[in-house]
């Protein structure tokens, strides 16, 4: 099937967005931050239904990164709020549409009306299969990675684990995307180049995508407009043009031979 040019045979398994620009948005047109964050939030729910309707696999949405703590209370109260209403809210599609939710980062920091309303749909939503939508939440990808270090550390110091048996599958089966396969696309709105300390080990081969649109205004023709840019891309895996052509000629043949 194709849709605005894009082959959605061959869509990444797995998208992940740096949600930038709700600030800016906001300030353009002389609204508060928080009104930014609002409309950010339509935004959300729009990439998460079009990302259902088309048949993406997993979605991460980096909502809040420990960073952004030093925020201001009240905008911190805010964005609490509006995370704490879209669970309460959403939970209900998700289970009609068979949404798993997921979430990364350090949820002891979260206040407990949203830790709770975190847990219980993620609790509801386990069994859901269709599309599992990752909310990295007071999350950081340096806080990852030193939380993943000191449990394999606790583990080889307990005996139970040979240090010298640590490979890359030990480290991303500790990390809080565990089970989950490595975003092939990273998108971030806003037009900033940089990765702000969002998943780090797991973008090692990931596809970037910069728009200079603010997150508020990035919706579904942005969002296939980026996916039909990835189908473009040649993912090469630190490999040569060549050794891809001879890897397809393979299989190609190797189907082929099969029918
Ligand atoms: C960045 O814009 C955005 C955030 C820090 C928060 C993202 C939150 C939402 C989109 C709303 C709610 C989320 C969910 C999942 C319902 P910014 O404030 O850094 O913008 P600026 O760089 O222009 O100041």
């Amino acid at each position: 099937m194709e849709l605005d040019g894009l082959d959605l045979n061959r869509l990444p398994q797995h998208v992940a967005i740096i949600m930038d620009g709700n600030g800016r948005w906001a300030k353009l047109r002389g609204k508060s931050r928080i009104e930014g964050h609002r409309r950010g939030k339509t935004s959300v729910r729009a990439i998460v239904e079009m990302s259902r309707k088309i048949g993406i696999r997993y979605l991460s949405l980096y909502a809040f990164s420990t960073e952004n703590w030093f925020r201001p209370r009240e905008e911190v109260h805010a964005l609490m709020g509006l995370l704490e209403h879209y669970l309460v809210v959403e939970q209900a599609k998700m289970m009609r549409y068979g949404i798993r939710l997921l979430a990364v980062g350090d949820r002891e920091r979260l206040p407990g009306r949203v830790r709770r309303a975190l847990e219980q749909t993620i609790a509801q939503t386990r069994d859901n299969q269709r599309m599992t939508v990752i909310l990295a939440l007071s999350y950081s990808g340096r806080d990852d990675i030193v939380r993943m270090a000191r449990h394999l550390a606790r583990e080889a110091r307990a005996g139970r684990l040979d240090p010298e048996a640590i490979d890359e599958d030990s480290v991303s089966g500790q990390l809080d995307t565990a089970g989950v396969p490595d975003p092939d696309l990273l998108i971030r709105t806003s037009g900033e180049l940089r990765i702000s300390n969002f998943f780090l080990w797991q973008i090692a081969y990931s596809e970037l995508y910069v728009t200079p649109t603010l997150w508020p205004d990035f919706r579904e023709r942005e969002y296939l407009a980026a996916l039909a840019e990835y189908q473009q891309r040649r993912r090469r895996f630190g490999r040569t043009d060549e050794q891809l052509d001879q890897t397809l000629l393979h299989s190609v043949q190797a189907s082929g031979s099969k029918s």
